[in-house]
């Protein structure tokens, strides 16, 4: 043992360079392990002349606290560079989570319904959003420039033309459609969004969803139109639910009528919800005028029909009772979020 060699172990670990935590170890294990090259000088120092015993001593003490020093800097290093090799890494550690999205409380809705209405036998029907004038008015009994078109701010997206295009303000549009290529009888549900030109607040909004309905066959009559509404007032909103309906207007239908269910929060004792009225409205409906089936060229002396709309935003609001519209459009993943138990998938 000789002053050189202290000094070349001294050089070799000051130059020692590990990328891994395998190396360090392994740089460890040569230097400083039960054979390594710093505990050999140790064994050899019993040999070593007791006259050099003392200055020898120090300078291998201060060679191994050196030696213990790097390797911790360069374990220190390796560990931050990265995860270390082999089998360090645990396996059986659960992976990475992937959150999976969840419907849309209007998706919801929609499905619940046309599942309601396909069990009654109902196909599902879709139409342009962007539509013309004719099948959004002109077919369905709204003469140029008549006052009830007010109902319903429209978009145009091309004016001044004899059938502009616009975006459609109902799906009525796809029943016109279907009266013009269906065969007899017809039994369609139209889900769909459509666009008013509202001003957007917790109550309206300019885009929003709607699911209508059209039956048309020989002898249908109001009293088919009120048991489908109560059958599927049952199926939607429990079996107890009852139903009553208002005369109303519309140009298409007639008479119409406007439906309400019982509220199925306070069970007719008058909540916030039904604003103490015991009622909720959810539709409006009618019995297909004359007008409308001989517009698609539907004989109205021996067919007759019923036709009904409700937004799927109001159903969805008194399903979970979020009642500002907004919530539905802006996106937020914490709304969102809140609708993830309610998928069925
Ligand atoms: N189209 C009407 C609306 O958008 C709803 C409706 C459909 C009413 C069918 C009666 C019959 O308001």
């Amino acid at each position: 043992m000789n002053r050189e060699d202290i000094e070349r172990l001294s050089a070799e670990l000051a130059a020692l360079k590990c990328k891994t935590q395998k190396e360090v170890e392994e740089a460890r294990v040569r230097f400083l392990g039960k054979k390594g090259e710093i505990t050999a000088l140790f064994e050899e120092f019993r040999t070593v002349a007791p006259e050099f015993k003392k200055e020898f001593g120090r300078t291998l003490n201060e060679l191994k606290q050196k030696a213990q020093a790097r390797i911790e800097e360069l374990k220190a290093a390796a560990e931050q560079s990265g995860p270390s090799e082999g089998p360090a890494q645990d396996l059986s550690m659960p992976g990475d989570d992937f959150p999976l999205g969840s419907r849309h409380p209007v998706s919801i809705v929609r499905q619940e319904i046309v599942d309601i209405f396909r069990k009654f036998g109902y196909d599902v029907a879709e139409g342009p959003e962007i539509e013309d004038d004719y099948h959004v008015f002109e077919a369905l009994n709204f003469p140029p420039n008549h006052p009830a078109r007010d109902m319903q701010d429209t978009f145009f997206v091309s004016a001044g033309h004899l059938n502009p295009l616009l975006l459609r303000t109902h799906t009525s549009s796809v029943q016109v459609r279907a009266m013009e290529t269906m065969k007899l009888p017809i039994r369609v549900i139209c889900p769909g969004r459509v666009f008013r030109n509202e001003a957007i607040s917790a109550r309206a909004h300019c885009i929003f969803h709607q699911v209508e309905g059209l039956y048309i066959d020989e002898h249908v009559t109001f009293a088919d139109l009120k048991q489908a509404i109560l059958l599927f007032a049952r199926e939607m909103f429990g079996a107890d639910t009852q139903i009553r309906m208002r005369p109303s207007f519309f140009p298409f239908t007639e008479p119409s009528a406007e439906v309400d269910v019982s509220c199925n929060i306070c069970h007719g004792k008058g909540c916030n919800i039904c604003k103490g009225t015991g009622w909720l409205e959810i539709l409006g409906c009618g019995m297909v005028d004359p007008n409308v089936l001989e517009a698609s060229g539907i004989d109205s002396k021996k067919y007759s029909g019923f036709a009904f709309g409700m937004g799927l935003e109001r159903i969805a609001m008194l399903k979970w009772r979020v009642n500002d519209l907004r919530h539905y459009f802006e996106n937020d993943l914490r709304f969102l979020h809140e609708f993830e138990t309610a998928t069925e998938v």
